[in-house]
């Protein structure tokens, strides 16, 4: 695949080294990386594959997959720009401006192009990103693709694309909720006699033990949470005061909430 990330900000520079760390899966031979201020990304011109440049176009012209890492307000005057360059017959487009819907992408570069949205997470930096995919009808046909990239990143799922703000809020904004629940858990074991380095490292690694024990096993949480809930033990009594306090209910409330506020936006 010869692969440009349009705009490589934040998201687009994990995706970079993301691709980067993984040649083999992804199998790139070129990587076309724009920014209109490319002199942040020199350290990346090391590696024989990397091309940068600020000529979005030249960028479009010379790779098949083209991902548009833009911020949302500035993805029509990207499209505008390149669209002289999409050949519909070779590019597929995958676009991670959240909130950018298929139909305003196919407003400009028209239905025959192959138009995927992504939305992933910034766990990509470190190839644990769950990554919400999903197409037009070329782009369903050349999901294969956005599978291959995303999933050597982490993992991805196809999706209707009336899900994508669900799923922004589960798992891009899913990010904050995940590590606020682990800084209430170290704030707890600082309060219990622990250093703040030790604080976090139990919480942490805790944290990724739960989520390994359900990808191992693909049991329901409950399952697990059984194994470790001695009658009139410490464990039953600490989650039902959590439960008495609103744990379940406030993260749900909250991610209702921000789905609602997504909306609005
Ligand atoms: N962060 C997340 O968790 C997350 C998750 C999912 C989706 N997203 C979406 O991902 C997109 C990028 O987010 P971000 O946080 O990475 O934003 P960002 O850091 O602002 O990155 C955007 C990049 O685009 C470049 N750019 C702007 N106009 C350009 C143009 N005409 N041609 C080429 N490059 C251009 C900017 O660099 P120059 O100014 O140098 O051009 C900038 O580096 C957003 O649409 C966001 O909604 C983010």
């Amino acid at each position: 695949m010869k692969i440009a990330i349009i705009g490589v900000g934040n998201l687009g520079y994990s995706i970079a080294v993301g691709i980067l760390g993984n040649k083999n899966e992804v199998k790139c031979k070129a990587l076309y990386l724009t920014k209109r201020n490319i002199t942040s990304l020199d350290h990346l011109d090391q590696a024989s594959v990397v091309k940068l440049t600020s000529d979005n176009k030249r960028a479009v012209k010379y790779s098949d997959i083209i991902i548009i890492a833009v911020l949302p307000s500035q993805l029509k005057d990207v499209l505008e720009e390149i669209k002289g360059e999409v050949n519909p017959r070779k590019h597929v487009i995958i676009s991670v401006a959240t909130g950018r819907t298929i139909d305003e992408i196919e407003s400009v570069l028209g239905d025959d192009t192959a138009i995927i949205r992504a939305m992933p997470n910034t766990a990509i930096a470190v190839g644990e990103s769950m990554t919400c995919l999903s197409g037009n009808i070329k782009g369903k046909d050349k999901m294969i693709y956005a599978k291959t990239i995303f999933n050597a990143l982490g993992q991805s799922l196809c999706i209707e694309e009336k899900l994508m703000q669900a799923a922004t809020v589960i798992c891009a904004s899913g990010i904050a909720f995940w590590m606020r629940l682990i800084r209430a858990t170290t704030q707890g074991a600082i309060q219990l006699g622990f250093h703040s380095e030790e604080a976090q490292q139990l919480s942490v690694q805790t944290c990724l033990g739960a989520a390994s024990l359900l990808i191992d096993s693909q049991n329901h949480p409950e399952q697990e949470i059984d194994k470790v809930t001695t009658p009139s033990g410490c464990t039953i009594e600490g989650l039902n005061e959590m439960e008495h306090k609103g744990l379940s209910s406030s993260l749900i409330h909250g991610l209702v909430a921000s789905f609602e506020k997504i909306r609005e936006i």
